[in-house]
C-alpha cells in the first residue's frame, strides 16, 4: 500500500512539462530573419600596424581595418549584412559573430563551419541578423594571440525603431600585457596563463585608451554598451552615483529593466545599460571591483550643463520566461570542465575529460541536441579557476548556481562559472547547425576547452 502511494506521486511528479516550458518560451525570438531587402556592405582588412594606444606611445598591434577596437559595424534589424573580408595578417584567420544567431556556414569556425581564410585571401560573411542588439566580431583560429593583438570589433543591430536617446556610447573593456619596451609580450598561452585565469594584463584600456571620459549634461539619457573583449580578465562596473539600469544582456532585451547590481562582464558578455544623467558639475570615476581589493580605474564621466529631460518607456520589456519549472525537469547532460597535465602547452582544459584540438577536421559533437526541444544543461565546474562558458548560436537562461534557483529577467550567450561551482541552464536551440561551446577564456579554449553542440531537426 505504501508502495503503491509513493509511485503514484513519483508518477504525477514526473511527467515532463517540458511542453509548459516551450509554450512558455514561445516567441520570446524569432526563429526566422525577416530581411527587408536592404543589403549593407563593409570591407574588413585584418593587418598588422601601429597605433597610439594605451599610453599614447606607437603600438604595434593587429588590427581590422587599422584600428583597435575595429570599426563598429551598424545595421538595423532586417537588413542584411554582407562583409568581404580579406587576411594580411601572417597567419590564417576566420571572422566569428559572437552572439549573432547566423547561418551556420558564417559562423567562422574553422574547418567545422568555413576552411580558415589564409594570409592574402578573402572571404564573404553574409547574413541577416535575426535580433536587434550589441554583439561582437573577433578572429576563431588562434584566439588567444589574434584576439589579444587587437582584432575585435562591434556589431550594432538597431531596433526598427531605436529608443530615442539622447546619445549612445560604447565601451570596449581590454588589457594588455606589455612587456618592459612596451609592446605586447609576445609570448602566448604561458604555463602561467594556462594554469590561471588566462592572460591578465598590466594595462587595461577602454577603447583603446587609459583616460576615456565622457561628458554629459544633466537631463539626458544614454544608451551605454560595454563589451569585455578581454582574453581574461573579468570586470564589475561600478557605476555608483549614476542611475544606470539594465536594459540588455549579451544583446537581447530584458524582460523588465534592473538596477545594475554587481554584474560580472566576462569575456565576450556585454551589458547594455540605460542611463539617465541627474545633477550637473560633478565627475565620476567608473571602476572595475571585479577584485574588491584591487579596484581598476576605467573611465570618468563628468556632468557638464543641463539638456532637457528625455522621458520615454525603458525597451526592456521582452518575453523572457521565468521557466522556474525548469528545475523539476531532468539534466539532460551534465558538462564536466577539468584541466590534466599533457598537450602543446603541458596543461590541458578539457570538456567531459576531452581536450579539443582546433586544427583537426572532423570533431563528434560533444552533445546533439534537438531544434525546439527544451533542455537542461549543468556545468560542473571540477577545477578551482574560472570558466565564462559561452555557447554559439542560440541564447539561454541561468537556472540555478549550486543548485540554488536563480531567475535572472535576460538571457545570456555566456555565463561565469567559479571556482568549484556548478551551474543549469535552460534552452532552446532554434537553429539547426553545429555550433561550439567553449571557455571565453581564450588560453583555456586554446588548450582544448572546447565542443561541439550538434543542433538537429527533430
Ligand atoms: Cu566570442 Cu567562440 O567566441
Ligand atoms: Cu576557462
Amino acid at each position: 500500500m505504501r508502495w503503491v502511494l509513493v509511485l503514484a506521486i513519483v508518477a504525477c511528479r514526473s511527467p515532463s512539462t517540458t511542453p509548459d516550458l516551450v509554450d512558455e518560451f514561445a516567441n520570446a525570438y524569432p526563429e526566422k530573419a525577416t530581411p527587408d531587402g536592404k543589403l549593407v556592405e563593409y570591407e574588413i582588412v585584418a593587418a598588422e600596424t601601429e597605433v597610439e594606444l594605451v599610453d599614447g606611445k606607437p603600438l604595434r598591434v593587429w588590427a581590422y581595418n587599422g584600428t583597435v577596437p575595429g570599426p563598429t559595424l551598424r545595421v538595423r534589424l532586417g537588413d542584411t549584412l554582407r562583409v568581404k573580408f580579406t587576411n594580411k595578417l601572417p597567419q590564417e584567420t576566420t571572422i566569428h559573430w559572437h552572439g549573432v544567431r547566423v547561418p551556420n556556414g558564417m559562423d567562422g569556425v574553422p574547418h567545422a563551419t568555413q576552411p580558415p581564410v589564409q594570409p592574402g585571401e578573402s572571404f564573404t560573411y553574409e547574413f541577416t541578423p535575426k535580433d536587434a542588439g550589441t554583439f561582437w566580431f573577433h578572429p576563431h583560429v588562434r584566439s588567444s594571440e589574434q584576439v589579444e593583438r587587437g582584432l575585435y570589433g562591434l556589431l550594432i543591430v538597431e531596433d526598427k525603431t531605436p529608443p530615442p536617446y539622447t546619445r549612445e556610447v560604447t565601451w570596449i573593456l581590454d588589457d594588455w600585457l606589455l612587456g618592459p619596451d612596451g609592446q605586447i609580450f609576445g609570448r602566448f598561452n604561458t604555463p602561467h596563463d594556462l594554469a590561471h585565469d588566462g592572460r591578465w594584463g598590466n594595462a587595461i584600456t577602454v577603447n583603446g585608451r587609459t583616460d576615456t571620459s565622457l561628458t554629459v549634461a544633466s537631463g539626458e539619457r544614454i544608451r551605454l554598451r560595454l563589451l569585455n573583449a578581454s582574453n581574461g580578465r573579468i570586470y564589475a562596473p561600478d557605476l555608483a552615483g549614476l542611475e544606470a539600469k539594465v536594459i540588455a544582456v549579451d544583446g537581447l532585451y530584458a524582460r523588465t529593466p534592473s538596477t545594475l547590481e554587481r554584474f560580472e562582464l566576462a569575456p565576450g558578455n556585454r551589458l547594455d545599460l540605460d542611463i539617465t544623467i541627474k545633477g550637473g558639475g560633478r565627475s565620476l570615476v567608473v571602476m572595475d571591483r571585479f577584485i574588491p581589493q584591487r579596484p581598476n580605474r576605467l573611465a570618468e564621466i563628468d556632468v557638464d550643463g543641463a539638456a532637457p529631460e528625455r522621458t520615454f518607456q525603458s525597451p526592456a520589456r521582452a518575453h523572457v520566461p521565468a521557466w522556474s519549472g525548469g528545475l523539476a525537469q531532468p539534466v539532460m547532460h551534465e558538462f564536466k570542465l577539468d584541466a590534466r597535465q599533457g598537450g602543446a602547452f603541458g596543461i590541458e582544459w578539457t570538456i567531459d575529460g576531452k581536450a579539443f584540438a582546433g586544427h583537426e577536421h572532423h570533431h563528434d559533437p560533444g552533445l546533439v541536441l534537438d531544434r525546439g526541444k527544451w533542455v537542461r544543461l549543468r556545468f560542473v565546474n571540477a577545477s578551482a579557476r574560472l570558466h565564462p562558458i559561452h555557447l554559439h548560436g542560440m541564447f539561454f537562461k541561468l537556472l540555478a548556481r549550486d543548485s540554488v534557483p536563480i531567475d535572472e529577467p535576460f538571457f545570456r550567450d555566456t555565463v561565469l562559472i567559479h571556482g568549484r561551482e556548478s551551474i543549469d541552464i535552460g534552452l532552446i536551440p532554434l537553429d539547426a547547425g553545429d555550433w561550439m561551446m567553449h571557455c571565453h577564456i581564450l588560453e583555456h579554449a586554446e588548450a582544448g576547452m572546447m565542443t561541439m553542440l550538434a543542433v538537429r531537426e527533430k
